[in-house]
């Protein structure tokens, strides 16, 4: 049976650290690390998502501020708010929770921010900034996932990697990431062909498609480490129920070690969220400290 990879234990660790370093901040800059959130329209996923990631700021010492706008508001609504959010010396970090209603333009929307306030990772600029290994800002989810990684396979130099998705949000900074600690990467797809048998060469496999149960024992090489990204709402026996992009059940028999869903990748990605927010506060308030002379 394969080891469990523990998202909530690995997340609370980082929390831990993540609150003690926010008091070390506060005493030396005399300014809360703070975070605005801004949600867009109803979507419950999103509002559930947003509710725990401004549980946990509070949790750690950061302050969070929550913009709600209506389904309806326009780019140039939602733009407004970002230049604000920008120019406002007390945010450190901006988060636009995706995805956006239709109707908004999020490329655009995503390239108003701020890049030093950026703490999703997102903006062009950190996205280049990530694939020639110079990132400040790294994408949470992916981020959470190299930190759980390392946990179970300290040294990932060498080892055949496969990314089972293309995403801006986890497929390519993945595989940036994995990239960066010399894996061999390979990014599959929903026009790859012969998906199964590529990722059943994977010693890491990534599956970040969205897809319930779709990556199968015999997707997998035995003694694989697996990182399952998807949280997937299904009805089994008349009962909702939350599941990966891996079936958990038959891919645990097999691997060496394996994320569960709910409680791997997810509750990562709130903690890395707050290692960000924090990470952009301190090059903030640093810039603005006077050159030593
Ligand atoms: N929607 C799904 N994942 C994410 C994320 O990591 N950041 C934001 N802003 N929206 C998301």
């Amino acid at each position: 049976m394969a080891r469990l990879i523990d998202g909530k234990q690995n997340a609370q660790q980082v929390i831990d650290e993540v609150a003690v370093d926010v008091k070390k901040f506060i005493e030396s800059y005399k300014v809360t690390p703070c975070l605005a959130v801004v949600l867009v329209g109803e979507d419950p996923a999103s509002q559930v998502y947003v509710r725990n990631k401004i549980k946990r700021a509070g949790e750690v010492g950061i302050r969070s501020i929550e913009h709600k706008l209506s389904a309806h508001c326009s780019q140039q609504e939602l733009n407004a708010l970002i230049q604000t959010l920008n120019t406002d010396p007390e945010v450190h970090g901006i988060l636009v929770q995706l995805p956006l209603p239709k109707g908004l333009n999020e490329e655009e929307i995503i390239a108003a921010i701020d890049p030093a306030k950026d703490v999703d990772g997102f903006h062009p600029m950190n996205v280049g900034a990530l694939s020639s290994g110079q990132a400040n800002l790294i994408p949470c989810t992916p981020l959470g996932c190299m930190l759980m990684l390392k946990q179970v396979m300290p040294d990932l130099s060498g080892k055949k990697a496969v990314v089972i998705g293309r995403s801006n949000i986890v497929g390519k900074p993945m595989a940036a990431l994995l990239l960066q600690a010399n894996c061999t990467v390979t990014v599959v797809h929903s026009r790859t062909q012969n998906i199964k048998q590529i990722c059943s060469q994977a010693d890491i496999l990534i599956a970040a498609i969205g897809r319930p149960e779709m990556v199968d024992a015999d997707w997998v090489k035995p003694g694989a480490t697996i990182i399952d990204v998807g949280i997937n709402a299904i009805e089994r026996d008349g009962k909702r129920k939350l599941v990966g992009d891996v079936n958990f059940a038959e891919v645990e028999k097999i691997a060496q070690a394996i994320t569960p869903v709910p409680g791997g990748v997810g509750p990562m990605t709130i903690a890395c969220l707050m290692k960000n927010t924090l990470t952009a506060a301190i090059a903030i308030e640093q810039a603005k400290l006077p050159l030593a002379s």
